[in-house]
């Protein structure tokens, strides 16, 4: 009887289907549970002599053990083969690392506006914003550019209205702060400027930052110390600046603001055209036209101004190709500051 229902077992057990939990269950139940065969054997000692039941009943347990561990066995390979299906369907890969919080960074743009802020607050400037949207006055007028003047031809704009545009610089910023202003008088003023301009280095818009001294015996030479510090605190100590004379209808005289090449050290290189110069801005003294034009005494104040663009010198200072790139939104390219 015995060996009879062993070998039924190993006969069920070789064709019950391994990969599935249920089936094994079915079997464990089928001989081991309160009703199965291997216990039945059990109920039937009653009926045997005394010298047979020790004999028979270890050979039930025996059999017990036996079944028992070849139905755990198979119990443990069906919770493998469920494990693998249950991967292998969800692929879900569990060597990967959980996934971290990305915080984002400070965008180039904004930590150079930062360290402009930083270095004229700490000299003393007061920090103005300006607005978007100016007259013909304070955009071009006061800033001694009449309706004909061949410089508007550089500065073309989107117009609002016949008098109100997108301005084109931020030097309008003077007017309006010399208008509300009495010297003595330092401010710098950020902010975006518009034109209709683009190429690899232009763009329809950017940002600017403007700067304004005035006071009784200001001179050039306070322009070129103050701007040379902060070409130093941008670019590093060994930046060196050299002023260009130039043209801007509201300086007089005007420069043109160069670092030395951040590429080649000032050696000359492709990016510097040679030269071992790079423009950032523009400069000079303040036109006493422009004074007039705020009811500034010209006789008794002179000035200096400012001003350049935040664009141009994160290209610079990070080596970056295209302008687009700075309000493309690309995550790989902000990614890097
Ligand atoms: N507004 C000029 C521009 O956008 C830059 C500039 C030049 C500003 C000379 C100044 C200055 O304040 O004095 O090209």
């Amino acid at each position: 009887m015995i060996s009879e229902l062993k070998e039924q077992f190993q006969s069920e057990l070789s064709q019950t289907n391994l990969s599935d939990e249920a089936s094994v269950e079915g079997l464990r139940l089928k001989y081991l549970g309160k009703k199965g065969l291997v216990t039945d054997l059990l109920k039937g000692m009653g009926a045997l002599s005394a010298e047979e039941r020790p004999v028979f009943g270890k050979q039930v347990n025996e059999l017990k053990e036996e079944v028992s561990e070849a139905i755990e066995h198979a119990k443990e390979k069906a919770a493998s083969f469920a494990m693998e299906k249950k991967l292998s369907v969800g692929k879900m890969d569990i060597s990967l690392p959980g996934e971290g919080y990305k915080h984002g960074s400070t965008h180039p743009l904004y930590n150079i506006r930062e360290e402009i802020i930083d270095f004229f607050a700490n000299m003393g400037f007061h920090v103005d914003l300006g607005r978007d949207i100016e007259t013909d006055w304070y955009n071009f007028e006061a800033l001694n550019t009449p309706k004909d003047h061949p410089s508007r031809d550089m500065q073309d704009t989107f117009y609002l209205s016949q008098n109100a545009m997108l301005r084109t610089h931020t030097s309008g910023t003077q007017i309006h702060y010399m208008e509300n202003n009495k010297p003595p008088i330092k401010m710098i003023a950020l902010g975006h400027v518009f034109r209709v301009d683009a190429d690899a280095t232009h763009a329809p818009m950017f940002q600017q930052c403007e700067g304004l001294v005035v006071d009784e015996n200001i001179t050039f030479a306070q322009l070129k110390g103050t701007l040379a510090l902060f070409a130093q605190k941008l670019f590093g100590e060994n930046a060196k600046t050299r002023f260009r004379p130039s043209f801007f209808p509201f300086t007089e005289p005007s420069a043109e603001l160069d670092v030395s090449c951040v590429f080649c050290s000032g050696n000359g290189c492709r990016k510097c055209k040679g030269t071992g110069w790079m423009e950032i801005g523009g400069c000079g003294s303040v036109d006493p036209a422009v004074f007039e034009n705020v009811g500034i005494d010209s006789e008794k104040y002179t000035g200096f101004a400012f001003g350049f663009g935040l664009d141009r010198i994160a290209m610079l200072r990070h080596h970056i190709p295209e302008i687009s790139l700075l309000t493309s939104n690309d995550q790989r390219f902000l990614e890097q500051f």
